[in-house]
């Protein structure tokens, strides 16, 4: 880990290592992000690795400008409303993502939805620039702790799991974006932040209520989110295959028998498992088998959120 006074040279810097898949913390008007190549399904489990998070929470999708965002999910009126209002601000919109969108599945934690900004800093929208793809970047901190605003907080958090921190002094807001879901009837507020309900509503009109218990509001205000649970049935831990089951395997000892197969990492490897999981689900899903069969994957690092997510998928 280096921290750099973030001038052109350290930009350029940082954006080379995000093309190269690693991970940089940067400043943004809120607070630090914890930055990876969105499109990098390996550098975003990166992202969870170095977090410590016991399980795959959406991450928000940090663009340079809105026809950036317009390319990755599908905007509405309202949406596009309220990103002229507020962009680059701390304003985040959660959109349905568009079709071949080349966003990694696990950024998004399966989820059919994206969270996408434009940060109003002028290091994050240089480093976005010439990257030249989507940053996904969660508060740059050690899942539990508090966001941090400023380049040694992230520097005590998260140490060496960043390449590159950038320093650009503290941030200017201080509290995180405003988290807005668009895909309801009405917009609806799942995480409270820089930009206040009544600014909101004074662009794209009333929100859902949920403490009113509102319908047009989320089942699961707050933090949020439904994930992706298979529709196919899941068993997990899974020694044996039947020619009815779709298996999910992992690693070089690959169980036989099975009427479809796909490998999370022949290598065994929790990054690249990480990776594949959302979109192999899908798959299997999808390939007209009774049941899904898990092989037993470690339970540690990486390895205890994908049995997070299995374990959903086999009790829901
Ligand atoms: O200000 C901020 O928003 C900072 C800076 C770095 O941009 N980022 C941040 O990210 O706070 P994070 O990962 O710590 O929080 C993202 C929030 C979470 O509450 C997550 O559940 C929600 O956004 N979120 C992300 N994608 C979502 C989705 N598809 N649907 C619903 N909620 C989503
Ligand atoms: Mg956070």
């Amino acid at each position: 880990m280096s921290l750099h006074r973030a001038d052109a040279a350290a930009v350029a810097e940082a954006a080379a290592l995000l093309r190269a898949g690693r991970l940089v913390a940067f400043p943004t008007e809120t607070v630090y992000g914890l930055g990876a190549d969105a499109k990098n399904g390996e550098a975003v489990a990166a992202v969870f690795e170095a977090k410590g998070r016991p399980s795959f929470n959406p991450l928000i999708v940090h663009l340079a400008d809105t026809a950036a965002a317009e390319e990755i999910v599908a905007f509405t009126g309202p949406a596009r409303a309220l990103a002229a209002a507020f962009w680059p601000g701390p304003l985040t919109l959660v959109l349905p993502r568009r079709a071949g969108c080349p966003v990694s599945l696990l950024a998004g934690a399966g989820l059919e939805t994206l969270a996408v900004r434009v940060p109003d800093h002028p290091v994050a929208l240089a480093l976005i620039g010439a990257a030249g793809c989507p940053v996904a970047a969660p508060s740059a901190n050690a899942s539990g702790a508090v966001s941090p605003t400023e380049a040694a907080h992230v520097e005590a958090s998260l140490g060496d799991a960043v390449a590159m921190i950038l320093d650009g002094g503290r941030c200017a807001v201080g509290v995180e974006s405003t988290v807005l879901d668009m895909t309801g009837p009405r917009p609806a507020i799942l995480r409270p932040g820089g930009i206040t309900a009544e600014r909101i509503e004074a662009v794209a009109g009333t929100l859902a209520d949920h403490r009113a218990g509102d319908g047009a509001a989320p089942s699961s205000p707050g933090m949020l989110a439904r994930h992706y649970a298979t529709r196919t049935p899941l068993r997990m831990n899974a020694t044996s295959a039947g020619t009815d089951e779709a298996l999910l395997a992992f690693g070089r000892d690959v169980l036989r028998g099975a009427g479809a197969t796909l490998n999370l990492s022949p290598a065994g490897e929790l990054r690249e498992a990480a990776a594949n999981l959302f979109a192999m689900m899908r798959a299997l899903d999808d390939a007209g088998c009774t049941r899904i069969a898990a092989m037993p994957i470690p339970d540690e690092g990486l390895g205890r959120a994908i049995n997070d997510r299995l374990r959903r998928a086999a009790h829901d």
